[in-house]
């Protein structure tokens, strides 16, 4: 069983095809990084433009490197959101037009469930309950897949936070810029931070205590913004690594007692991590020992299956075949899609 997924819903153009549901056999992505980096962040018009461009040598080189060709795949699976409405566009309008000509079933994948999913390419079935954070540029989400109901339907994401501001990737991205480093920031904070003092400021950990699952990063990023201006008022020269240290350990502290509390507090052991974000190289180390003291364990995929990729879209897509769950040619992308819904009807 074959599945091509496709992924545009930000700024990478990515084709994966998945066989039974839990092996990758290719995961193509043509990254735009270039294109946005001159401003620092993603432009969603250049986006959805260069996705048109990408999108069908993406395709035919994942089919190329899945060693197969078009006939030889079972069903098409698409992020219909949530994401970038005109970026969306272009991947649902792709599958639709594969899933027509090659006369194969559609199905409509929410994006934040398969950054979840993706855990599956690695570690093999995801069996509920468990709590998954997902961290990248575009999204800060803690939610938890629960059981299946008394009647034995499907397991059920349910939200439990999300951020209320900037996204975790998004505060990296901006303080980065701010300090004067490359983009993405979220890698060259990371590299430099290795350097640094993480007690060197004591920088806000905003929501930390507040009982609930939501974050929030406009405070922390402001009061980076406003230490480093007054040092310079001070002519002091600050030290870059300490500022990148400091600002990281606020973020990872808050990720990590987050989404270790969701865990205990819903009796789970399991946590899943996945998006850009999980990539950072404190993030993975410091939630590995909390789960491991709180006595659970913490399952985050390869780099490549963190980030926005077309093989997780792949993997959700063959979940939802699985299922029975089959969209159809009216499937709309959906830039606010909940995470609780399902796109498709069973069949
Ligand atoms: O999942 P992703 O590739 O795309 C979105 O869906 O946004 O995430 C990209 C984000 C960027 O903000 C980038 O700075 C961040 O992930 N990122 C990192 C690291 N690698 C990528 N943030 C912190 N540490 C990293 N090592
Ligand atoms: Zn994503």
């Amino acid at each position: 069983m074959l599945v091509l997924g496709i992924e545009t819903s930000c700024d990478e153009t990515a084709v994966g095809v998945v066989e039974d549901r839990f092996r990758v056999r290719s995961n193509v992505v043509a990254s735009q990084v270039d294109l946005h980096a001159p401003f620092g962040g993603v432009v969603p018009e250049v986006a959805a433009r260069a996705h048109l461009e990408l999108m069908q040598p993406t395709i035919e080189r994942a089919l190329v490197e899945a060693g197969c060709r078009l006939t030889d795949i079972d069903a098409v699976a698409v992020t219909a959101g949530p994401g970038l409405a005109g970026a969306l566009l272009v991947g649902v309008a792709a599958a639709k037009g594969l899933a027509l000509g090659a006369d194969l079933p559609l199905l409509g994948v929410n994006h934040l469930r398969a950054h979840v999913e993706a855990a599956q390419l690695e570690f093999g079935e995801l069996s509920p309950p468990l709590v998954a954070l997902v961290v990248s540029g575009g999204h800060t989400s803690l939610v938890v897949l629960e059981e299946p109901d008394a009647e034995g339907g499907r397991a059920g994401f349910r939200q439990l936070g999300a951020t209320i501001d900037d996204a975790a990737g998004e505060a990296f991205d901006k303080i980065a810029r701010f300090l004067g480093l490359g983009y993405p920031g979220g890698p060259e904070i990371d590299r430099i931070a290795r350097q640094g003092d993480p007690r060197a400021f004591d920088f806000p950990r905003p929501l930390a205590r507040d009982g609930s699952y939501n974050f929030s990063l406009s405070g922390l990023k402001t009061a980076v913004i406003r230490e480093l201006r007054r040092e310079e008022a001070a002519g002091r020269e600050v030290d870059v690594a300490d500022v990148a240290a400091s600002f990281q350990e606020a973020i990872v502290d808050v990720q990590v007692a987050k989404s270790v509390k969701a865990a205990t507090d819903h009796g789970i052991d399991t946590l899943v991590m996945a998006g850009g974000v999980a990539a950072n190289s404190r993030l993975r180390a410091r939630m590995g020992e909390a789960m491991e003291e709180a006595g659970g364990r913490l399952l985050v995929p390869h780099v490549q299956l963190c980030t926005d990729n077309g093989a997780m879209v792949a993997a959700a897509g063959a979940n939802l075949l699985h299922a029975g769950i089959v969209a159809d040619l009216d499937l709309p992308a959906d830039p606010n899609l909940p995470l609780a819904d399902v796109v498709g009807a069973a069949g």
